[in-house]
């Protein structure tokens, strides 16, 4: 099934396709034909949140039925805002898992049809590396090797990339993922879905002195190697809200203090982490992707934890942290050019669960 693809000496253009979970994105990517940076010619997004927080998460079953809804205006939109036709795009690719089985079924069969019918190749992609990579969508993408802390609703690792399609796996959570454990402990806060930005907001009015007193574990921060746990967060923070509560004292002030203390926490275990790592590999640069690192607190703990030890930290455009089809494009346009097999559609399957370095 696997054929090589002839690339013309123009820069290919790519269609991404991402529904992983409760976003569906499609976009379009190429290459500066003058600088050779990764270039996002037209995207299209849509978000499913207000429709997943009347039930306080991801309902999967309505996550694919909306997928199926929206992958047909979002390509149009998307080829509208590029101001291209369907016939210039040159490989089609989509995330191939890991993520939810029925919404990834959605892009993987769209993609793939669209392939057929256009008959041109098709780029299987796994959407942490979409993540891993987003940050290389930019004027001045940092160069490799690197460092990457990828920070997702679902994956806590540090990954040592030395280029494309060759990722060593650092260290990982053993438990809950930092999105995980930010939506959690927003829910006890009384907070909606999705939890990260909302605990974030909230804790942006937090006393200071308040925050201060309030003693979180940073879990695994001196275990001395690269792996992290977040679950005992959530349960210190369980303790901390029912005490509250039965003491008739959880007001909007303490309330606001334990999200600023959630997120110190959180953010602490991830700069120490991630500054091991550098120093653990040599390496001197360090390149944030996924959800969380749209979070500001961390944003700003890393800029300066980096900007002490002369280190360079790089995050994607806050648009592309969370999922959307342009990381999911280029993943596919720089396999692409790194000489991946891509095979003619006609036949389709999804990895609900894919190791990246599997991938
Ligand atoms: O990468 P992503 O969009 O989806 C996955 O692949 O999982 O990440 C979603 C996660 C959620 O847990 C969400 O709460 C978190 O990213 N998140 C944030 C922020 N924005 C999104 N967490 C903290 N602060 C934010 N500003
Ligand atoms: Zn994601």
């Amino acid at each position: 099934m696997n054929q090589p693809v002839a690339i013309a000496s123009k820069p290919p253009i790519v269609l991404g396709v991402e529904s992983s979970c409760d976003e569906t994105g499609v976009a379009l990517v190429t290459l500066d034909p003058l600088t050779g940076a990764p270039r996002l010619l037209g995207q299209a997004l849509h978000t499913q949140v207000t429709m997943h927080a009347a039930y306080g998460g991801v309902v999967p079953e309505l996550a694919s039925r909306d997928h199926i809804r929206r992958v047909v205006p979002l390509l149009r939109q998307s080829l509208d805002d590029a101001g291209m036709s369907l016939e210039a795009v040159d490989a089609i690719a989509y995330t191939a898992g890991p993520g939810l089985a029925g919404a990834l079924l959605v892009g993987s069969a769209f993609a793939e049809a669209l392939a057929f019918a256009l008959d041109k190749p098709v780029l299987p992609v796994h959407h942490l590396e979409g993540h891993l990579l987003s940050p290389l969508l930019a004027d001045v993408p940092p160069a490799f090797p690197f460092v990457a802390l990828l920070v997702s609703g679902g994956h806590t690792q540090l990954m040592r990339v030395t280029q494309v399609g060759e990722y060593e796996l650092l260290g990982e959570t053993l438990d809950d993922a930092a999105g995980e454990a930010f939506d959690k402990t927003a829910k006890l806060l009384g907070l909606g879905y999705p939890g990260g930005p909302a605990l974030s907001k909230l804790a942006e009015s937090a006393d200071p002195a308040l925050v201060a007193e309030i003693k979180l574990p940073r879990p695994m921060l001196h275990s001395g190697d690269l792996e992290f746990s977040f679950a005992g967060l959530k349960t210190a923070v369980l303790t901390r809200v029912k005490a509250a509560e039965a003491a008739g004292v959880l007001t909007d002030v303490l309330r606001a203090a334990l999200a600023a203390a959630v997120e110190q926490a959180i953010a602490e275990v991830l700069v120490m982490k991630s500054v091991q790592a550098l120093k653990q590999t040599g390496l001197n640069r360090l390149v944030v992707a996924g959800g969380v690192g749209a979070n500001r607190h961390l944003r700003e703990s890393l800029i300066t934890a980096c900007r002490r030890r002369q280190y360079t930290v790089n995050f994607p455009d806050l648009s592309l942290c969370t999922d959307n089809g342009a990381m999911i494009a280029l993943a596919g346009l720089l396999r692409l050019l790194a000489g991946a097999d891509t095979k003619m559609a006609g036949g389709f399957a999804v990895k609900p669960r894919w190791p990246l370095i599997d991938a």
